[in-house]
């Protein structure tokens, strides 16, 4: 067994980092650590040297600490480029394989505000869908979906079981979506949205907002959408301010 001792920034410190590094890159994300006093043991450290390593990597999200159940790698993030593209075939895009899960399903007219965001008459018929969104069935994003029946009559939240929302609007309803604006704030995920997304209440979430035309000029969308902050960066390209260079 090596030895390695503490002292803080010491050569011995890094050494047990890179240690703990080495150890987490053999695991897949969500794997646990051993027991902190095995662990330590194994490593020839006191368990507060350990635990102080540890807490570098927590501050680095290269781990998490669940309290009562122990520090866990934590999964890669998905590098979200700010596009008109689909949850479905972002996933895809990576690898993942995308899963939708209708939590809540409902119908009703407009209203002043939502008319406002789809740009339709307060009385329109809005479709209504919570769904769960999944990459691998490990969630990632919640979305409150606003869909008026103008743009997909006899939509239900049940067609969204599973499938891709902008898939069915290029395919059942030839109308693909071609734009939209979305919005990204930070925000911290409530008891409900935490325990949907399978993380502790209180956790950073990214906030999107979005509305999407689809190819005849109509709103089809207007999204809030939560995404898991430990699974998600964005990726915005940037140009000077008169626009891309030919
Ligand atoms: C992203 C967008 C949503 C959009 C969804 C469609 O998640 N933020 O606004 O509704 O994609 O995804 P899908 O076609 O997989 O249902």
């Amino acid at each position: 067994m090596t030895t390695v001792q503490n002292g803080p920034g010491s050569a011995k410190q890094e050494l047990l980092r890179a240690r703990l590094e080495g150890m987490i890159a053999g695991l897949v994300p969500g794997e646990p650590l051993p027991a902190e006093r095995d662990l330590a043991r194994d490593l020839g450290v006191a368990r507060m040297t350990l635990r102080r390593a540890v807490d570098g990597l927590v501050e680095e999200k290269r781990l998490i600490r669940r309290r009562g159940s122990g520090t866990f790698v934590a999964g890669a993030k998905v590098s979200q480029r700010l596009a008109a593209t689909s949850f479905s075939a972002d996933m895809r895009a990576r690898g993942l394989r995308p899963g939708s899960h209708t939590v809540e399903s409902r119908r009703f007219p407009a209203g002043m505000m939502l008319a406002a965001l789809l740009d339709v008459p307060p009385q329109t018929d809005v479709l209504f869908v919570r769904r769960l969104r999944l990459a691998d069935d490990v969630p990632m994003a919640l979305e409150d979906l606003h869909v008026p029946a103008t743009v997909a009559p006899g939509l239900t939240g049940e067609d969204l079981e599973s499938a891709s929302f902008y898939d069915l609007l290029a395919r059942r309803f030839d109308d693909p979506v071609v734009a939209g604006t979305q919005t990204v704030e930070p925000a911290l995920a409530g008891a409900d949205e935490a325990a949907l997304l399978g993380v502790p209440e209180g956790s950073p979430v990214f906030l999107f907002e979005r509305t999407s035309r689809v190819r005849s000029g109509g709103v089809a969308e207007f999204v809030r959408s939560t995404y898991r902050g430990d699974r998600y960066r964005i990726v915005v390209d940037i140009f000077p301010p008169d626009g891309p260079a030919s």
